[in-house]
């Protein structure tokens, strides 16, 4: 998704802004874009660039422009298609002020309207450029800068991080948050700016997180903060913990690679970090262990495979708290009615803890005065800020789009946290919470094991074969069906093969009429012997119709796996715990799959790693 990168001081800035962006590239993008103010006679220049950053470092070493006060832009289309004029920065209509912007300006077709009807022209087909124009006939109508920005806010509705630079005020930037996140790495004499801390996290110690709806004026050395009324604010610094060098590839073809073969590390630390926690949990997540005990419902909400992780948890919280679990759709729920229910806890799952659709779900429930508890990966993110409480899972920095560290790390986290509430209501005894750790690093073995086991045949014969096939059935029944749906998401993100994820039961209610033998069907097996008979039952119909299947199974299924064309077996483990017994095979056959058909596995096409857009 978009990122944008600033900086003001007394260097000269390119360098930094380009690898700044280039950090922040995982988060996906289609253009790119730079702008700085001449060092000597403040004109603004700029230079973009059509698809990837290299593009637009190519284009800057032919025309090397470069400056004290400078910004830089990804963009990833929301209005408009990618293009050059569509790329970021923007401009007023006399090329003085220049704008970079991430986020939505929901009512930018109105205020074009009105800003073409009093002589504004415009160049592109986004909404940023609205920003740019209406700042610039703000400026010239009040008397004061401040006062032009606090009108410019109050008339853009959306959300939105933008940075400006202006030739008329060449010392300073103007930073405006609302919403999407924006922060500032204060050095020495040197400010630098990014939507996140990774893009300067090895230049400074200290970062100043605009909080939502302000404003910041920044200097070489100074901040001055407003809220959107123009009220003064305080700044409070943070220490950054982020570790770039942590952040490198470590001789892996792709992250997701690398990430793969963290997980048992990162089930490890989250268990040992969530371990270390827990006699003072509650007080940490800021909920009394009395409104625990009490608890007679919990919600689940999340995007993606963090919803995934939520289906799957709310098995977790069924069968070990006893628990009404309910699991929603961020982006469904924002627009469904809510009915606050008495002694609820919700839990907003996020990895990036910035996705713009669970963050207003988080919010809409926060204005409820419910306990939240956001689960996230990253430390400084806004719904480590805005939640009651947040539980911080140990994945390290996931790079790669296709969450795969993060994923096993929710269900470590959520699974413990079951546990842990079952305890505190006298569920199960403190001797029952410490085999559950047990239980996840088994578990983190068989995750790695299953890889090694059939790292070999994936790659020599495996991942040939299934690459071959352009689309995919996947199946699962009771916990492994929302897993099956994380392994089909998994499959068409990186391959982009066909994958669609139905539940088993439901395959003689259309989904067989698609199967025949150019059908491969991935089925993924649970214990319980009931819903197994159930799951062979269901194999045998689509074998029947000659579908092509691959199974997922534990040891002693032989009976599944005698109908399969290939089947990957594991031992047997907890049952709640199946989905991350199997996770770890399942991404890596995804992953040589991809890889056989030579997609750009990292970042593929039209995906951002964190959707701060709704
Ligand atoms: C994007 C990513 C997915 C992720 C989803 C939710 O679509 O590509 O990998 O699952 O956002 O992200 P979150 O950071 O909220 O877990």
């Amino acid at each position: 998704m978009c990122s944008v990168v600033g900086y003001v001081g007394t260097h000269f800035s390119r360098d930094y802004i380009l690898e700044g962006l280039s950090r922040l590239e995982y988060r996906g993008y289609d253009s790119a874009g730079f702008a700085c103010l001449h060092p000597e006679n403040n004109r603004l220049l700029y230079c973009k660039a059509k698809g990837r950053l290299s593009n637009l470092i190519e284009k800057c070493k032919q025309s090397p422009i470069d400056g004290y006060v400078a910004i830089g832009h990804t963009r990833w289309s929301t209005h408009g298609t990618s293009t050059e004029i569509n790329a970021h920065p923007h401009f007023d209509c006399n090329k003085t002020l220049s704008i970079v912007h991430n986020g939505i300006i929901e009512n930018h077709h109105d205020l074009k309207q009105q800003l073409i009807k009093t002589g504004h022209t415009f160049h592109s087909d986004t909404d940023t450029e609205i920003i740019a124009h209406l700042f610039e006939s703000l400026i010239l109508t009040h008397n004061t800068f401040k006062g032009a920005v606090v009108d410019l806010v109050n008339q853009l509705r959306g959300a939105y991080a933008f940075i400006s630079i202006s030739q008329d005020l060449p010392d300073q930037m103007l930073l405006v948050r609302k919403r999407s996140p924006l922060c500032i790495g204060v050095g020495d004499g040197q400010m630098f700016i990014a939507s996140d801390v990774l893009a300067f996290a090895d230049k400074t110690k200290k970062v100043l997180f605009i909080p939502d709806e302000h404003f910041a004026i920044v200097k070489h050395d100074m901040i001055e903060l407003y809220d959107f009324k123009g009220n003064s604010k305080p700044l409070i610094m943070q220490d950054i913990t982020s570790d770039w060098q942590a952040h490198q590839k470590n001789g892996h073809e792709h992250y997701m690679l690398k990430e793969i073969y963290e997980q048992k590390r990162a089930i490890h630390a989250t268990v040992d970090f969530l371990s270390t926690l827990s006699p003072d949990l509650w007080n940490h997540i800021d909920i009394s262990a009395e409104q625990i005990r009490n608890l007679k419902t919990i919600s689940l909400v999340g995007c993606g495979t963090s919803w995934h992780a939520a289906r799957i948890a709310q098995f977790f919280f069924e069968t070990i708290c006893k628990l009404p679990t309910k699991v929603q759709l961020a982006s469904e729920m924002r627009y469904m009615h809510f009915f606050k229910e008495p002694a609820n806890m919700h839990i907003a799952i996020s990895q990036s803890g910035e996705t713009a659709d669970t963050l207003e779900a988080l919010r809409m429930v926060n204005d409820f005065d419910i306990p939240t508890l956001a689960i996230t990966n990253v430390a400084s993110s806004t719904m480590v800020r805005e939640a009651d409480g947040f539980i911080l899972t140990q994945a390290g920095h996931e790079v790669a789009v296709a969450s795969t560290k993060a994923f096993s790390t929710q269900l470590t986290a959520l699974y413990w946290l079951a546990h842990r509430i079952a305890l505190e209501r006298g569920l199960i005894e403190q001797h029952d919470l410490k085999n559950a750790e047990q239980d996840l690093f088994i578990i983190a073995e068989v995750l790695e094991n299953g890889i090694e086991n059939y790292k070999r045949t994936i790659q020599k014969v495996l991942a040939p074969k299934y690459a071959q096939f352009n689309k995919s059935i996947f199946l699962g029944r009771h916990i492994s069906y929302p897993f099956a749906m994380e392994a089909a998401l998994k499959l068409k993100e990186i391959s982009y093969i066909f994958a669609q994820c139905y539940p088993a039961g439901e395959l003689k209610h259309g989904p067989l009429a698609l199967i025949d033998e150019q059908m491969p069907v991935y089925i993924f097996s649970v214990q319980d012997p009931i819903i197994y008979q159930k799951l062979v039952a269901n194999t045998q119909e689509a074998k029947a119709r000659g579908g092509h299947i691959v199974v997922f199974a534990f040891e002693g299924q032989d009976e599944l796996c005698s109908l399969a064309e290939t089947s990957f077996v594991l031992p047997r483990v907890k049952t709640l715990l199946e989905p991350l017994a199997m996770s770890g095979l399942m991404q890596y056959l995804a992953y040589e799959i991809a890889n056989v058909l030579g997609c750009e596995i990292d970042k593929p096409r039209n995906l951002a790693k964190s959707v701060t857009v709704e």
